[in-house]
């Protein structure tokens, strides 16, 4: 099937760089290169869409886009460091409900978890060969500190009050909609709320079940995934998500709390090209797509 894009060797030999233009793209200026840990950029916007950002953008876009593929064979080197970290931190700004962030990327480096984790994904090839694991997980649990913490940021440490609409907001709306407990009692007065207060108007109506709250983070979790594969791609680097796991091996490996939940493996690294499979498809646009 020909999709307009490019052909399995002309993706592959377009990932098959050598070392130094590996570096070299790592070395590519990273807007985020000085946003500090929990920094804000407020203040300092990096260039934001406007017609002529398209023009410079939109290129690029495309063609991390089209490039990315779920590749199934690597070469089984691991990608230089400084690139990782850089894809790591591209994940890290992808959206999230309430800017909770409430996902973790564990990029997997000591080699004894790694072939834990490469065992758990069942032997899947694209593990097997992968040149770097990262296990991209849910925690819809750390909602609560992560609010605290994203209050501290936006207060300066509580030196400064946090101005309504935001007070109210992360104070109120926030746990409201997200607070949980064993028993499930807060879902069922949730459950209430959401009924009541959606009679007349529009309100939100989950989370107001275990499963629902599952969706919330794995929500958040596969936003992240999504935009490191993309970042992966535009590095000159290949990926597969990997779901076929088991991941309650996967989070023993990992000592992962009981809440949190493994949402998917990212293997990455050069792809070999028997690593793709097929050509990219895809159901018709009609069924995709629909205009209302
Ligand atoms: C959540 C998720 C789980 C996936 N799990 C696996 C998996 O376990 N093994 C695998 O080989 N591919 C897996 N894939 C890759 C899909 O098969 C692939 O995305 C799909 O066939 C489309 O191909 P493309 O990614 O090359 O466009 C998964 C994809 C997603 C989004």
């Amino acid at each position: 099937m020909s999709d307009g894009h490019p052909s399995h060797k002309q993706t592959i030999r377009r990932n098959a760089g050598t070392d130094a233009e590996s570096v070299q793209m790592s070395n590519t200026p990273n807007p985020l290169a000085e946003m500090t840990d929990g920094a804000a950029t407020v203040g300092k916007q990096p260039d934001r869409p406007n017609p002529s950002f398209e023009q410079s953008a939109l290129p690029g876009f495309k063609k991390a886009l089209l490039g990315r593929r779920s590749i199934r064979g690597f070469d089984g080197q691991p990608l230089p460091e400084q690139t990782m970290r850089d894809c790591l931190r591209d994940a890290t700004l992808a959206p999230s409900s309430s800017n909770l962030q409430t996902y973790e990327l564990y990029w997997v480096r000591d080699p004894a978890n790694k072939s834990a984790v490469t065992a758990a994904c069942m032997g899947q090839p694209a593990a097997t060969t992968a040149g770097d694991l990262i296990v991209v997980v849910a925690r819809g649990d750390l909602w609560q500190v992560n609010r605290d913490k994203l209050v501290d940021l936006m207060t300066q440490g509580g030196t400064t009050p946090l101005p309504d609409p935001l007070a109210e907001y992360y104070q109120k709306i926030v746990p409201m909609t997200l607070k949980s407990d064993a028993l499930g009692f807060n879902n069922l007065v949730r459950r209430f709320i959401f009924w009541r207060k959606g009679r007349n108007n529009a309100f939100v109506r989950t989370p107001v079940t275990k499963g629902d709250h599952q969706v919330y983070a794995h929500t958040q979790a596969a936003l992240a995934a999504q935009t490191l594969m993309l970042s992966l791609a535009a590095h000159g680097y290949e990926s597969c998500p990997i779901g076929g796991m088991d991941a309650d091996r996967i989070s023993a490996i990992l000592a992962l709390p009981k809440q949190a939940e493994v949402s998917m493996v990212i293997a990455a690294g050069r792809g070999t090209p028997e690593g793709l499979y097929g050509p990219r498809l895809r159901l018709p646009e009609s069924d995709l797509i629909k205009e209302v």
